[in-house]
């Protein structure tokens, strides 16, 4: 599998900024952005990232609220936490050189067998396989494997099968070769392209026609339903209100726009502002939408009002606000606001 897969590769490899220049610290950075994240999506990122924390020294050093504006739009929130954790215990405890071990690595907040993996082929040159959704996928279809790929046993038994097919002089291009694989031939669904497969000689799913029904993944469970309304209230001077997430759960720390339990009708939302202590003089929009989470879905009604008063809230005017990471759960009320905020300098009319 290795021989086939690295010439395909070589011709066909993605031009990548963590390929291009590689360090333990860039791998690390880039694999973590890249957990449920397409990679387009993380290249802008990536880069303003090593703009502002070029060294895991400099990524120690940073404010946590700093480093949670810049993710901003990424999601999964923890994943930015934890780099800040782990960037920490890498500075102190060995000196900003991450250990090329397997064990010490994971064992840093955030790091699994997937990103160990990772970091420990494609920066050191040693061979352990990185086994994501793609080469399972890959792994999956080669092997004609009816295991769920889901459950946490299998996933071990297909991380031993690709040891013995990790090549000892190129596991970082093999780990990589089976993401690009994964990403631009071997795709989800019925939707191979096995006329371009450099594996499609030795496919197990291609001889048995059986590609669209690997791999195998039991129903997930539903997700939880959680209404609300989330009111995107602004003054006449410019101000919003905000508040903070609790400092744990979901999108802990995080910036939010006051909001409450239940769709609440027209009506209702204006005895809400009311019990706020606000007085609504322009309601300018309302809207509908929803954010869907790991776990949980929010089913969402919005109200943008312009109000007086200060009433129970807490008010910040542009220039605060554009260091508060405000999570995409509500990119549509930062839509809005961007929107009305256009608005006001005479562009962009709703
Ligand atoms: N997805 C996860 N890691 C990746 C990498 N190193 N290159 C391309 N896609 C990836």
């Amino acid at each position: 599998m290795a021989a086939p897969l690295l010439v395909w590769y070589d011709a066909n490899r993605r031009v990548l900024p963590w390929r291009e220049e590689v360090s333990p610290y860039r791998t690390w950075v880039s694999e973590i952005m890249l957990q449920q994240t397409r990679v387009a999506a993380v290249l802008p990122y990536f880069r303003r990232f090593m703009e502002r924390y070029p060294t895991v020294e400099a990524l120690a050093a940073g404010e946590e609220q700093e480093l949670l504006k810049l993710w901003e739009g990424l999601g999964y929130y923890s994943r930015a936490r934890n780099l800040q954790k782990t960037a920490r215990i890498v500075a102190e405890t060995y000196g900003g050189a991450f250990p090329a071990d397997y064990k010490a690595l994971t064992a840093l907040p955030g790091i699994g067998d997937y990103t160990a993996g990772a970091i420990l082929s494609m920066a050191f040159g040693v061979a352990v396989p990185a086994v994501d959704g793609n080469a399972l996928r890959i792994i999956s279809r080669v092997t004609g494997s009816r295991l769920d790929v889901l459950e946490a046993k299998n996933k071990k038994a297909f991380r031993a099968w690709t040891e013995t097919a990790l090549p000892m002089d190129r596991p970082g291009a093999f780990n990589q070769a089976m993401m690009d694989l994964g990403a631009g031939i071997c795709l989800p669904g019925a939707a191979p392209r096995c006329g371009d497969c450099p594996l499609a000689h030795l496919c197990t799913a291609r001889q048995e026609g059986t590609q669209a029904l690997l791999p195998v993944r039991a129903p997930k469970k539903e997700k939880r339903i959680e209404e609300k309304t989330v009111f995107l209230l602004r003054r006449e001077d410019g101000s919003v209100a905000l508040r903070q997430r609790e400092k744990t759960g979901l999108l802990a720390g995080l910036w939010e726009y006051p909001n409450t339990q239940r769709l609440l009708t027209e009506e209702q939302a204006a005895a809400q502002l009311a019990a706020w202590g606000l007085r609504p003089l322009r309601w300018e929009k309302s809207w509908r939408c929803r954010h869907i989470f790991t776990h949980v879905r929010w089913e969402m009604q919005g109200y943008a009002v312009t109000v007086a008063g200060e009433g129970e809230l807490e008010w910040y005017p542009k220039e605060r606000r554009q260091e508060m990471a405000v999570p995409s759960a509500f990119e549509r009320a930062n839509r809005i606001l961007r929107e009305l905020e256009g608005d006001q300098n005479g562009t962009a009319l709703l």
